[in-house]
C-alpha cells in the first residue's frame, strides 16, 4: 500500500482498480486513455462504445478516491473517427468526470504542426470533388481536459516548497503557456522509436502540466501509463511517479524509458517498485497485427 511516503511504483494491471494506492495519496494525475477502438492503435479493443465509457467511469471513480482534495486531473483525449463515424469522446469524458464530482476547470487545445498529421488526410476528398458537401477537414488538434477535486488550499504549501517549485516566467511567456492553445509537435510515428505501437504523447505535455499543477516532492499518477512518458518527466522534475498499465508487453519499453535495469520486486525499496498483477493482459502484438492487416 502506497501512502504519504510513496516513492515510485509501476503496476501492470487494470486501473479500474488501484488498490495499491491509499485514499487521497496522489497530488496530480496526467494521462491519456485509449481513444476507444482507434484504428491506428486499438482496433476492436472494446466490444462496444458503452463498454469503453464504463471503463472510463470506473477509472474516474478510482481517481476521485486516490486524488487529494483540491488537486488536478489532466487528460489528453480526442474524438475518434472509426469507419466514417466520429465518437464524441471529449464530450463524453467531460460529462463522466463532472458526474463523478470533479469540477471542469479548463480545456486546452493541443495543436500539432501542419504536415505532421497522423490521422488520414480526409481533406483530399474535396480536392477530388470540388463541390459543396465534400468537406472533411484534417484533424490537427487534441484536447487536454483539466478537472479539479474541490478547492485547493494554497496555504497548505510552505514557502520553501513554493520557492523550489517556482515556474520560470521567461519560459512561460516565451512558449506561450498562458494561452489555452498549445502548439507542440507530436511524437512521430517511426518504426525505430521506442514508443512504436504506443500512442505516446510528447514529453512537453507532461512537462508543462507537472510544472503548472504540482510541487516538488509530490506524487504524480498516470493510470494509462503506456510507454511511461509521464513517469519519466515526473522523475526528472523531482516528483514521485506512479503508473498503471494493463499491457504487460510494455514492461521492457517502460523499463528502457525510465532507465530501470532490473525488475524490483514488491517490498524491495528500490527506485521503482514493479508489481505485476494477475489482471495484466498481453495486448500489443495482437493489436499491431490487426493494425497492419487493416492497412492492407
Ligand atoms: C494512449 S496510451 C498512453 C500513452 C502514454 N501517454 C505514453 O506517452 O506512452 C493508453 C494506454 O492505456 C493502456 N490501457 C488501456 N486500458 C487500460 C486499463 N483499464 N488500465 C490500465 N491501462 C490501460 C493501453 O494499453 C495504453 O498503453
Amino acid at each position: 500500500m502506497v501512502g504519504e511516503s510513496a516513492k515510485n511504483m509501476i503496476v501492470f494491471g487494470d486501473s479500474q482498480n488501484m488498490k495499491e494506492l491509499k485514499n487521497e495519496s496522489v497530488h496530480l494525475v496526467v494521462t491519456s486513455p485509449p481513444y476507444f477502438n482507434a484504428p491506428f492503435d486499438y482496433p476492436d479493443l472494446f466490444d462496444s462504445y458503452d463498454k469503453f465509457l464504463t471503463m472510463i467511469k470506473n477509472v474516474a471513480k478510482e481517481l476521485m478516491r486516490v486524488l487529494k482534495k483540491g488537486r488536478i486531473i489532466a487528460l489528453v483525449v480526442d474524438d475518434i473517427l472509426i469507419k466514417g463515424k466520429k465518437y464524441p469522446i471529449v464530450a463524453d469524458i467531460t460529462k463522466i468526470f463532472i458526474d463523478e464530482g470533479f469540477r471542469y476547470r479548463d480545456r486546452i487545445v493541443w495543436v500539432k504542426p501542419e504536415g505532421y498529421i497522423r490521422i488520414s488526410r480526409r481533406s483530399g476528398v474535396l480536392l477530388q470533388n470540388p463541390y459543396p458537401m465534400y468537406y472533411y477537414p484534417d484533424n490537427l488538434q487534441e484536447s487536454i481536459l483539466i478537472f479539479q477535486k474541490g478547492e485547493f488550499d494554497y496555504k497548505s504549501i510552505s514557502q520553501d516548497i513554493k520557492e523550489v517549485s517556482k515556474i520560470d516566467i521567461e519560459e512561460y511567456k516565451k512558449n506561450k503557456w498562458y494561452l489555452n492553445v498549445w502548439y507542440i509537435t507530436n511524437v512521430l510515428p517511426n518504426n525505430n522509436r521506442l514508443e512504436k505501437g504506443i500512442a505516446a504523447f510528447p514529453e512537453e505535455i507532461p512537462y508543462r502540466l507537472i510544472k503548472l499543477f504540482s510541487y516538488k516532492g509530490e506524487t504524480v499518477l498516470d493510470p494509462f501509463m503506456g510507454s511511461g512518458t509521464t513517469l519519466k518527466v515526473a522523475i526528472e522534475l523531482g516528483r514521485n511517479a506512479i503508473g498503471y498499465e494493463i499491457d504487460i508487453e510494455l514492461l521492457e519499453v517502460v523499463k528502457k524509458k525510465l532507465g530501470i535495469k532490473q525488475s524490483y520486486l514488491i517490498r524491495d525499496r528500490k527506485e521503482f517498485e514493479i508489481i505485476i498483477r494477475d489482471d495484466a493482459k498481453r495486448l500489443r502484438t495482437k493489436l499491431q497485427e490487426k493494425v497492419t492487416k487493416g492497412r492492407k
